[in-house]
């Protein structure tokens, strides 16, 4: 079975995280996979929206934790960063169905998205702190001007999660449903943009992320190349394999 589905229809292009034993945690191969399927549909005439979706348990529990122990990202070329700089630069309408946990980059890669439609079961996180990383995904920046400041340094520093109802009131998801509607919901709204004047999304789209956007990317940069420097510290290791022992981690020294 494939981790990453990619199936494109009337002008959509759909990509379903698809390791659900592993609450769709992200390997390289699958960031790898989803990087080329934005530059695929990026390029693709016929493609007019993009929509990434689990299932009606999870989203995703962000990097595969084997891997950041195994094959953490070592350059800005790495899959991870190819398919955050290729999400964050997309120029076509991007659409989000989230339901279940939605951990790190489960939930910052939706600060990248047009449109998000969650289940009524929907959990966000972002715990890097808790494992001894820092934010990624431009998350830095994002978050606090979506969320205000102290709503951000809540959801940051302390990685509590907040529920869907939560993201709906600052702004993270355009509506709440009942899980098993999430997806079919998220494929509506991509087929009412897909009918719409491909020209008129494009300048949309542009002109809204305008402002934006080179500032995103050299913060994605930034991001990364702490995030890469972490990986490898005391604090992360002590995490990863606290996780992988499956008990909990002890920072008490670090
Ligand atoms: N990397 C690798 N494996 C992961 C994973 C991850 N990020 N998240 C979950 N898994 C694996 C578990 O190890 C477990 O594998 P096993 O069945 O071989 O033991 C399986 O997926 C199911 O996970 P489990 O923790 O039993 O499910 P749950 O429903 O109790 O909890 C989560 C779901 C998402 C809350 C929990 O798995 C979790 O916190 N995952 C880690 C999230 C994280 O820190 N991600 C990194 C963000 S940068």
């Amino acid at each position: 079975m494939q981790d990453i589905l990619i199936h494109t229809d009337a002008g959509v292009t759909t990509i379903t995280l698809n390791r659900v034993a592993k609450k769709n945690s992200f390997t390289s191969a699958m960031y790898a996979a989803c990087a080329d399927a934005l530059d695929a549909a990026r390029d693709d005439a016929t493609v007019r929206v993009v929509l990434f979706q689990g299932d009606a348990t999870v989203f995703s529990a962000g990097n595969d934790i084997g891997d950041f122990l195994g094959a953490p990202p070592k350059t800005q070329e790495a899959p991870v960063f190819r398919f955050l700089r290729a999400l964050a630069a997309f120029p076509k309408p991007i659409v989000a169905a989230v339901c279940g946990p939605a951990v790190g980059i489960g939930t910052t890669m939706l600060f990248h998205c047009d449109l998000v439609y969650a289940g009524d079961n929907a959990a966000f996180s972002m715990p890097f702190v808790n494992l001894g990383l820092c934010p990624e995904a431009g998350s830095s920046l994002l978050v606090p001007q979506m969320m205000g400041y102290h709503r951000a340094a809540e959801a940051l520093l302390l990685g509590d999660p907040f529920m869907a109802e939560a993201a709906l009131e600052v702004g993270l998801v355009n509506r709440v449903v009942p899980p098993t509607e999430a997806n079919a919901v998220a494929q509506s709204q991509a087929g009412k943009l897909a009918a719409k004047p491909m020209a008129s999304l494009l300048e949309t789209k542009r002109l809204l992320k305008k402002g934006h956007l080179p500032e995103v990317l050299a913060r994605i940069d930034e991001e990364a190349a702490s995030f890469g420097r972490m990986l490898g510290a005391p604090a992360a290791q002590e995490a990863f394999t606290a996780f992988m022992e499956k008990r909990k981690p002890d920072f008490s020294k670090l």
